[in-house]
């Protein structure tokens, strides 16, 4: 029998042991920036990510040929590698057939908490190739939203509620009260998102490095990719 699927979501990376469950597939979610910066580089041709934890693991691979090394710290790209962590960077034949190394704040962190289930990563840039993807898996989704620091935040809760919203739309079933939090948090954004965050603290962080730009794209992408990027041994790769 088919029995419906399950949907969690976890609003912030340090509870993420309460729904830990190796059977149900992880879906990353850090849409201010990291894991839409991580759509579109695979978009724009990136062969493999290696996610790090730290800037010194991210300078062992600055020497190697054909990579590019990117760090994000408090929004801000790190001076000494090749990006930091805006969708723009990423938008260019550069970065075609190049391994990308990346650590940030917030987002690389939550794919090292996942590493131990089948972890793929979610953005409105892939949105639509994500709902289909976890339909034909047919397992329970763990939604992970990656916050800032440890914290809470809106707009990777609005989009986790976006996504359970299509999900239970399609024979998945909510497991938990975060996601009917998280659902209702999209019904009231949904109108236009970017207002919506108008106070929202990672807006004005990024609106306050004059990054307003970032923001809006990755609330509203021009183009949709239909790449699954998906954790295996360490590296993102296409599912
Ligand atoms: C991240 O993407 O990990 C952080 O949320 C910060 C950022 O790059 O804006």
């Amino acid at each position: 029998m088919n029995t419906s699927k399950k949907i969690s979501t976890c609003f912030v990376s340090a509870l993420f042991e309460k729904y830990s469950n190796t059977e149900s597939i992880v879906v990353v979610i850090d849409v201010l920036r990291a894991t839409s910066v991580i759509s579109i580089a695979f978009h724009y041709g990136v062969k493999e990510i290696i996610p790090v934890q730290s800037l010194e693991e991210a300078k062992n691979y600055k020497s190697k040929e054909n990579f590019i090394v990117a760090a994000e710290r408090n929004a801000m790209p790190v001076d000494g590698f090749d990006y930091g962590n805006s969708p723009f960077h990423y938008m260019n034949e550069k970065v075609q057939n190049k391994t990308l190394v990346l650590t940030t704040t917030n987002g690389t962190k939550a794919l090292e908490i996942a590493k131990n289930h089948k972890t793929i990563t979610a953005s409105f840039v892939n949105f639509d190739a994500v709902v289909d993807y976890l339909i034909l898996q047919n397992k329970d989704v763990i939604l992970l939203c990656s916050g800032w620091k440890g914290f809470f935040n809106l707009e990777d809760s609005i989009f986790a509620g976006k996504l359970a919203e299509k999900l239970m739309n399609n024979a998945f079933q909510n497991s938990n009260d975060s996601t009917l939090a998280a659902i209702e948090l999209f019904h009231s954004s949904e109108a236009d998102l970017f207002s919506f965050l108008s106070n929202s603290s990672h807006r004005k962080r990024l609106k306050s490095l004059n990054m307003e730009e970032d923001t809006k794209f990755c609330l509203n992408p021009t183009f949709q990719s239909n790449i699954i990027p998906i954790l295996k041994d360490g590296k993102l790769i296409k599912a």
